[in-house]
């Protein structure tokens, strides 16, 4: 512990899971006083009693504009003050292997808790800090909105619109001292990342799939490890800290390197993951390799229709940008 944070009071939303857990966590070890907001009331009121007087839980959905001006009120009515807000909350969306396949049911949800959930949180925090001596805004993007791809094609473009805003936001808030920045992790194993790609598949096989992507995912990152909540967490201490005090309207990836190009080296892999599940009536397993796309343009075998396998696992893995063959 360093006391990076001594003095300051912030706000981290989705601080009930995952990556907003772990910089809470951070943030009360660098000294800081925070509020959990999250719309999970068990888990937020449950970490805050854990942590103790410099934690409080504020239920908080972020799609909602009056329920943010609620939270920095309490921020300030609780702990005297604002001076970090990390707009970190947010959440997936169904895969689609096409963007065809995709009706756009999902949309207003997604936009409104990752993209508007974020402006107004950046509105709502510059609002107080404007008059207060300024403050670090945080938002989470995901290098989803760095890299285009073809799967979760809304999610990716509320991200990429974060990143976008941040910067728009940087230059229009600067005069006041608030910087305003932002983060693009990588795949990190949270249940977000879990529910995104996992949707209709029973535990064995949800396991056994989730398992596999994630060695799929470590192949493509060159520091050659899967990223963990904490590593995101130690970004948004620099963010939050007077250490960045000279950065604003910028994008820190902390992806392993992934979005640099780990995704070619996956492709000069020999070794393609095999993954077995039970076939449609019959006990019989049949092997299947997952091929990464630079291999699926190469192959001259079928890849494999929803008769061979479940159509959840084909679409999971489509969204991917894989297909699976059978041998
Ligand atoms: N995990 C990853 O690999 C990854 C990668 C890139 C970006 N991200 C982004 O990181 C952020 C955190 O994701 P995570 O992986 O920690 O997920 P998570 O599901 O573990 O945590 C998200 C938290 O946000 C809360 N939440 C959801 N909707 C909310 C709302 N409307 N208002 C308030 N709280 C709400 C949930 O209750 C949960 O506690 C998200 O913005 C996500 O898009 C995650």
């Amino acid at each position: 512990m360093t006391n990076e944070l001594v003095d300051k009071v912030a706000i981290v939303t989705g601080g009930a899971s995952g990556l907003g857990r772990a910089a809470v966590q951070q943030f009360l070890t660098e000294g800081a006083r925070v509020v959990i907001a999250d719309i999970d009331r068990d888990r937020g009121e449950a970490l805050a009693a854990e942590y103790g007087a410099d934690a409080a839980y504020k239920l908080t959905d972020v799609s909602d504009p009056q329920q943010i001006g609620d939270l920095v009120a309490f921020a300030v009515q609780t702990f005297g003050g604002l001076h970090v807000m990390f707009n970190n909350a947010g959440i997936s969306g169904p895969m689609y292997p096409r963007f065809l396949d995709d009706d756009l049911t999902d949309f207003d949800r997604v936009i409104g808790v990752n993209l508007r959930g974020v402006m107004v949180g950046t509105r709502s925090a510059a609002l107080y800090m404007t008059e207060h001596g300024g403050g670090s805004i945080i938002n989470t993007t995901s290098i989803a909105g760095v890299q285009p791809s073809r799967s979760q094609i809304t999610y990716a473009a509320s991200k990429a619109a974060v990143i976008h805003f941040t910067q728009c936001a940087a230059i229009a808030l600067g005069e006041y001292g608030i910087r305003v920045n932002c983060i693009a992790p990588g795949n990190i194993p949270t249940p977000l990342l879990e529910s995104s790609r996992t949707q209709s598949l029973s535990d064995d096989t949800r396991a056994e799939l989730f398992k596999l992507i994630r060695q799929i995912q470590v192949d493509m990152t060159p520091l050659n490890r899967e990223g963990t909540p904490e590593d995101v967490a130690q970004a948004a201490v620099y963010f939050a800290s007077d250490r960045s005090r000279y950065v604003t309207g910028t994008v820190l990836r902390v992806d392993g390197g992934t979005a640099a190009g780990g995704r070619a080296e996956h492709r000069r892999s020999s070794a393609s993951p095999r993954f077995r599940w039970p076939c449609h009536g019959s006990r019989r397993r049949t092997p299947l390799t997952l091929r990464p796309p630079a291999a699926v343009q190469t192959s001259t075998r079928r890849p494999v229709g929803t008769r061979t396998g479940p159509a959840s696992i084909t679409r999971i893995v489509g969204g991917l940008g894989y297909q699976l063959h059978p041998g």
